[in-house]
């Protein structure tokens, strides 16, 4: 089973499925960051999949042709499973429908309480008492696949939004891998991650 993972940011998720370890084929990041810095490090393979090629942030990002992009570089490398670890493009449909069923993604709150970019910022501003995080698959509409597991983490009065990050994300670094060796284990047996999601 050939994994890839997908990043933009720090990485610290990607240091955790390094150290498992999870048979990692290749991460592809969507920009220069810290998470390519760690792949080329392990050294895990690494690609540059740079969406600054294809108009960067502004108004006139390509994100049919960026998608068109990312999804050869994993056909390419005849990937089964596709892991976003902190990824920070949305893609268009055709991603999903490249590998249907057979993105995962991790999300820091109980979906789906704060989907979106501000999930952390939004759990403390609506005062909840537990948030935490979710294992799920990606489908075209952004944060809204089944969901393959979650666990809770306590807001605390003190927490800012960077000490309630960090706490979600010691979780999901357990979870995730964890999540992902179970969905190979299935796939090795021919059962597809969307069996064992609600
Ligand atoms: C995680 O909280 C993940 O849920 C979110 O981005 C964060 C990635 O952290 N989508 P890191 O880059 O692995 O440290």
């Amino acid at each position: 089973m050939r994994l890839a993972v997908l990043v933009s940011g720090t990485g610290t998720i990607l240091e955790a499925m390094i150290a498992r370890p999870l048979p990692i084929a290749v991460v592809i990041a969507d920009r220069p960051c810290r998470a390519l810095e760690v792949a080329r490090a392990a050294p895990v393979p690494s690609e540059l999949v740079d969406r600054y090629d294809h108009g960067g942030f502004s108004q006139s990002f390509d994100r049919e042709g960026y998608t068109e992009a990312l999804t050869r570089a994993l056909l390419e490398r005849r990937i089964d499973l596709v892991a976003m670890a902190g990824f920070g493009t949305i893609t268009t449909a055709h991603f999903a429908d490249a590998f249907p069923g057979r993105v995962l993604n991790t999300h820091p709150s109980l979906l789906p309480q704060f989907p979106g970019w501000r999930a952390v910022k939004e759990a403390l501003a609506s005062a909840v008492p537990m948030t935490g995080c979710t294992v799920h698959l990606m489908t075209a509409e952004v944060d809204a696949g089944a969901i393959l597991a979650q666990e809770s983490v306590e807001v605390r009065p003190d927490d800012s939004e960077a000490t309630l990050h960090e706490r979600i994300k010691v979780v999901e670094r357990r979870l995730y891998p964890t999540v992902i060796e179970g969905v190979l284990e299935g796939l090795r047996q021919g059962r597809e991650p969307a069996e064992y999601g609600h």
